[in-house]
């Protein structure tokens, strides 16, 4: 994306550069196939394996198919090669394909997660530890990006509450902070001035607690690659892209709402919720539809953006009486 500089913010691919999708287009029907050969019934649901082809570019990320109400978008898969080559990831730049170009310089080994602030349990967890600390789960979101763009990608992962249950947050606590790594060393354009670093998220603690809000290891049965977040990443379906917060190694507990990148950069462009919503416009441009990355480029047919990008049963309650057009 770019988020601030507008000429940038449809940097398609060229059409020929992309994959066709129909290889992932069965998959639903293969589930509802297990389903019926009672593959999928009762407690063994949530064993199902995932049908996604592994790219065979990574190391692999076992995880079973979940079953959670939203987990499972019927969309067909962004074909891997645009969600690894189509990024927003402004600490290796600001094009759309700097991100891939460049950040085989970050270094996610060791990597750990400071958990700060409002808990009981204060401290790092290593990777290897975060790792373990729950079943992963696949779950095909569809991501929508501020700038009119989505995928719809299977991440791996597990939901963020098993993280905060175990911190055991204390009654003050009432946002949760994402704080992700700056190393100017290795991430080239940490020294700019496009954002203020390090690039930082936050939710409100029901919103982090929704069981949808993924902490996410990896994509498409592998571990991230380095430009989609590796090693661990946040992926909140709901909220436009730049809320899911890549390279977390920080996360803190406050009682008041955190900044967030780019909220400090735009203020009325960029708010705290950043809910998805087609009826609530960007100042500079409509969000009303969506173009799917990975099925034809620029002149691919627009589809109408839907209410909390179609998890509105899921998570519509959690925004029940408050006013979206000011709480964008
Ligand atoms: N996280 C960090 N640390 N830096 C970023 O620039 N960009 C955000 C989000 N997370 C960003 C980030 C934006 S704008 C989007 S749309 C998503 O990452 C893109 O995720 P993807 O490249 O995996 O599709």
């Amino acid at each position: 994306m770019m988020l601030i500089l507008p000429d940038n913010r449809f940097n398609h691919q060229a059409g020929s550069e992309i994959t066709p999708a129909h290889v992932y287009a069965r998959r639903r029907e293969f589930l509802q196939q297990m389903a019926a050969a009672g593959w999928m019934a009762g407690a063994g649901a949530s064993m199902a394996q995932s049908p996604v082809t592994r790219p065979g570019k990574l190391a692999p990320l076992n995880a079973t198919v979940s079953t959670l109400a939203g987990a499972q978008a019927s969309d067909a898969l962004t074909p891997y090669k645009n969600a690894s080559t189509y990024n927003n990831f402004y600490e290796f730049g600001t094009d759309k394909s700097d991100p891939a170009d460049n950040a085989h310089t970050l270094k996610t080994r060791p990597w750990g997660i400071e958990i700060e602030g409002l808990v009981k349990k204060l401290g790092r967890l290593n990777l290897e530890d975060l790792l373990k600390l729950s079943p992963m789960e696949e779950r095909i979101y569809r991501l929508r990006c501020v700038e009119g763009w989505s995928m719809v990608i299977p991440w791996v992962g597990y939901s963020l509450s098993e993280l905060i249950k175990r911190a055991e947050p204390l009654g003050s606590a009432k946002y949760v902070e994402f704080i992700t790594l700056a190393d100017p060393k290795t991430m080239p354009y940490v020294g700019s001035r496009i954002l203020s670093w390090p690039y930082t998220e936050g939710l409100r603690m029901d919103e982090a607690m929704h069981s949808l809000s993924l902490l996410t290891f990896g994509m498409y049965g592998e571990v991230l690659p380095n430009q989609n977040g590796a090693p661990v990443r946040l992926t909140v379906p709901w909220k436009y892209g730049f809320k899911s917060a890549k390279s977390i190694v920080k996360i803190r507990f406050t009682e008041n709402q955190p900044a967030t990148a780019w909220n400090k950069a735009a203020a009325h462009e960029y708010g705290f919720y950043s809910n998805v919503n087609p009826n609530v416009d960007h100042p500079r441009w409509s969000q009303a539809s969506e173009r799917r990355i990975g099925d034809g480029g620029i002149l691919t047919k627009k589809v109408k953006t839907l209410m909390f990008n179609g998890y509105e049963a899921q998570v519509g309650q959690l925004y029940a009486g408050m006013d979206l057009a000011k709480n964008f």
